[in-house]
């Protein structure tokens, strides 16, 4: 979900720095021809899969927790999606932008599904239980602060939002989905209370995208420096 005031159009933007290779050149504009409406359509297979599998008791012994389980999973690999969007451009020249709001609030809506899940189907509700989990459970404290997180970003992904609070103010309050990724990661190694590979690789590749942020944003300045020396 986060930066530029380019998504306020959906037409793609020139990579920068380097021309494009080909293939990556001839690829962003094979995109331009899929339709955003189709990321989410695609986006929500898994969702409307896994609530079917568990109406029709597909879902193995324990449904509530599979369902739980992959839709918290979903929400990181999307969030994942949208946090490459910004490297591809800057390595490959591949332009993704178009799909970056989709991505993101794809991520939103698995986040607010596992949610639900758990609220209704895990605890039923049970408000007081909620929240001694919520205080008591460093997973559940650091899963429930990343979805706060998530909200407003949810809320201001609209042209609409981006006019009013100006690129700048907006591309700050987008720079959260750093922190709701990182939240995620965590999140998903402190459920697991072992060390199984899967959340250590959800972890390594948050880490890594956000390294290729701080790393550029360190750098950029200076080669600013150099080019005007
Ligand atoms: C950015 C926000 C979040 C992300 C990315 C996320 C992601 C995940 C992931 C990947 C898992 C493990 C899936 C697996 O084992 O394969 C998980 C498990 C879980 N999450 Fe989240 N989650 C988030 C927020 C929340 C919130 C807000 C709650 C509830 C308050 C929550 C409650 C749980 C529970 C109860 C489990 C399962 C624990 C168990 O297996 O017993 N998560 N989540």
């Amino acid at each position: 979900m986060a930066d530029t005031a380019k998504r306020l159009s959906n037409a793609p933007a020139p990579p920068r720095g380097a021309a494009a290779p080909g293939t990556a050149k001839r690829l962003t504009s094979a995109l331009q021809r899929v339709p955003v409406w189709l990321v989410y359509a695609v986006g929500f297979i898994p969702a409307v899969a896994y609530f079917a599998l568990g109406v029709m008791d597909e879902l193995g012994a324990d449904p509530m927790k599979v369902l739980e389980r992959e839709l918290g999973e979903w929400a990181l690999i999307f969030l994942i999606a949208g946090l490459c969007v910004t490297p591809l451009r800057q390595l490959l020249g591949l332009s993704l932008l178009r799909f970056r709001r989709a991505l993101g609030l794809l991520a939103f809506w698995y986040v607010t599904l596992h949610l639900v899940t758990y609220l209704v189907l895990d605890q039923g509700l049970d408000w007081a239980a909620i929240w001694a989990d919520i205080v008591k459970r460093p997973y559940i404290t650091i899963g429930m602060a990343s979805f706060v997180l998530l909200v407003p970003l949810a809320l201001t992904s609209n042209n609409a939002s981006i006019r009013r609070l100006g690129a700048q103010a907006w591309n700050r309050l987008h720079t959260l989905v750093y922190l709701a990724a990182a939240g995620g990661a965590l999140h998903y190694l402190l459920v697991v209370k072992s060390w199984p590979l899967e959340p250590l690789i959800y972890a390594a590749i948050i880490a890594t995208l956000l390294a290729w942020r701080g790393w550029r944003r360190i750098a950029k300045p200076a080669g600013a420096r150099a080019a005007r020396a």
